[in-house]
Formats: C-alpha cells, sequence, structure tokens
C-alpha cells in the first residue's frame, strides 16, 4: 500500500527563510532594514507561544522583529493607541496583532484600525476585499503559506478541484479566495454542509481548517489527493490535526502536524513583511 508524501512545512519555511536572508541584506544595503511589531495579550501562553516562534524566525531571516505585550485586564484602549503609534512610525513597516482577542474586545474594529499598507496578516477589510477583486495587496498568512507549500512541491493548483473545509474569515475564506485567484475551482464546507465527504472525494486538493481532530477520513479522499491539514487542537496528547492518519493511506501528499502549515504561516509573517516593506520604502 502507497503512504503519501509527506508535505514538509519545516523544510519549506527554511528555504523561505534563505531567500528572505538575502532579499533583507539587499533592502539593508540601501539603508533599508524591515520592521515588524507584533501586540499580544500577555495572558494568552498559546498567542505568546505563536509571536515567539514568529519573532524567532524573521529575526533569523535578519528582519528587526519586536513583542508588545499587553494585559487583558487594562482593557483594549492600550492597543489602540499603540496601533496608532506604529502607524505613523515611519521604521514600522508590519504591524500584526495576534488573535483572538480577550472577549468582548473588537477584533474586526481593532484589526482594522492597522493602516493597510502595514497590515502584515492580511486581515484588513481593504486587504480582504483588494483580494476580492483580483488585486491583492497582501493575503493572509495562512492562506499564502499554504499556497508556498505546494510551490515548493511543484503541485499545481490551476485547474484543480479544491474542497476547503472551513469559512472563518480569518482562515478558510482566504484560503478558498487564495485557491479561487489562483485557477482551482473551489468548494466551501462548513457546519451546514449535509454531507462534507461528498465535496472532499470530488476534489484533488483538500484542505481543512475546521479545528475537528480526526473529521477527514480516509473513505473522504479521493485517491492520490493532495491534503493539506491547517488544523491544529491542542489534546492532552500533544497537537492534532483535522485529518485521520488512515487519509496517508490514500492520499499522494499529506501535511503532517505539527511541522506541515504551522511553520508556513510563521514563515509568511515574515514574507509578508519583507513585501510590505519594499511597497512603501521602495528597493
Ligand atoms: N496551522 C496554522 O498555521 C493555523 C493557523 C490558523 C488556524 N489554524 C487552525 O485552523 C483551525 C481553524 O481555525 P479558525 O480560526 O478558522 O477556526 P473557527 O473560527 O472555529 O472556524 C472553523 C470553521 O470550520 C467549520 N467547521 C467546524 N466544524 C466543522 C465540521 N464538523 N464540518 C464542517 N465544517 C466545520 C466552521 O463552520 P461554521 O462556519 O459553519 O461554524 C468554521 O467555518 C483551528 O484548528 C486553528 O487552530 C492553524
Amino acid at each position: 500500500m502507497a503512504i503519501a508524501q509527506r508535505l514538509d512545512g519545516k523544510w519549506a519555511a527554511g528555504c523561505v527563510q534563505a531567500d528572505l536572508k538575502r532579499r533583507v541584506e539587499e533592502l539593508t544595503a540601501l539603508g533599508v532594514v524591515p520592521k515588524l511589531v507584533m501586540l499580544v495579550v500577555e495572558e494568552d501562553e498559546v498567542s505568546l507561544g505563536h509571536v515567539r516562534r514568529k519573532a524567532r524566525f524573521a529575526r533569523a531571516a535578519g528582519i528587526a522583529a519586536e513583542i508588545r505585550t499587553f494585559s487583558a485586564g487594562g482593557g483594549p484602549e492600550a492597543l489602540r493607541s499603540a496601533i496608532d503609534h506604529l502607524n505613523g512610525d515611519d521604521a514600522v513597516d508590519a504591524v500584526l496583532v495576534q488573535l483572538p482577542l480577550p472577549p468582548g474586545w473588537d477584533e474586526v474594529e481593532i484589526v482594522g484600525r492597522i493602516r493597510p499598507d502595514k497590515d502584515v496578516d492580511g486581515l484588513h477589510p481593504e486587504n480582504l476585499g483588494q483580494a476580492a477583486f483580483g488585486r491583492p495587496r497582501i493575503w493572509p498568512c495562512t492562506a499564502r503559506g499554504v499556497g508556498e507549500l505546494l510551490r515548493r512541491y511543484d503541485l499545481p493548483v490551476r485547474g484543480k478541484a479544491a474542497c476547503v473545509v472551513g469559512r472563518s474569515a480569518l482562515v478558510g475564506w482566504p484560503i478558498a479566495q487564495w485557491f479561487m485567484a489562483h485557477g482551482a475551482t473551489v468548494v466551501q464546507c462548513h457546519r451546514q454542509t449535509p454531507s462534507v465527504a461528498h465535496w472532499t472525494r470530488q476534489a484533488d486538493i483538500v484542505v481543512s481548517a475546521a479545528g475537528v481532530p480526526g473529521l477527514i477520513r480516509a473513505d473522504d479522499i479521493r485517491p492520490g489527493a493532495v491534503v493539506v491539514d491547517v488544523g491544529l487542537t491542542y489534546a492532552a496528547d500533544g497537537p492534532r490535526g483535522d485529518v485521520d492518519p488512515s487519509v496517508a493511506e490514500r492520499a499522494a501528499w499529506l501535511t503532517p502536524v505539527p511541522g506541515g502549515v504551522g511553520p508556513m504561516t510563521i514563515a509568511m509573517v515574515a514574507q509578508n513583511t519583507v513585501d510590505l516593506c519594499a511597497m512603501r520604502r521602495g528597493g
């Protein structure tokens, strides 16, 4: 029985980092050092871990990366004024607010406060709208990361049938938009889809971003499909994806969890920072 080949996000992210390092050296030679500032609520250990990994990756590529923490008890006002200040700081190219924010903080309003040309997560309504109109300034990091992972393995998207499970504004929706923009025919499933498997079985590429461990099983996949597991749920025995291990016996390509989409999302924060820097400051 053939076993799916591994779509190794750690390897692909390493390639991205090496390319970025060269690009940052070119910018630095012109006197431009790309700068990323990430804002995070300090009580959220998972979010803190995410921004620390993003900072480590970006710094290794030569980017100036900073983390600023805010207290959940202090309310959203300090975060708002930090965004306003960073928007006006010419040395700052990229601003990221790590989500989720504490209950009651208006994420849409807060993300929408970031200047669109510094919005490294690509989640500002203007940036999502630009992408919908076929003129993306920047793609959200997970969507771009999935695309970049397939590109590094020379797996085509154009003309393929893609099924995306999940439709959140942060993850599923941008991924579906990315595939559509790159020439795939896309079906998007969600909780109201009567039979998710009916659609995944017809797809050349299945991307699951539901956050439900074991949701996608071997029978739900067409033999030879490419399966990308975005899901990440922290179980007692470690992180779990949406895709059941049995899928490896049917798919041609499969991302591991961890080590698949996660490293690519982190890499795309650095990639987007450098792209926003080059767009705004030239080079
Ligand atoms: N690896 C990475 O870099 C990375 C980055 C970001 C997120 N993630 C992970 O990706 C997953 C999704 O994140 P999110 O922020 O989009 O979560 P979310 O806001 O909870 O959205 C989950 C989506 O999946 C759909 N869904 C849930 N259960 C389903 C089911 N049984 N069948 C079909 N659709 C179902 C939901 O449908 P409805 O809309 O109908 O509710 C919703 O659209 C999470 O596990 C998250 O940790 C990973």
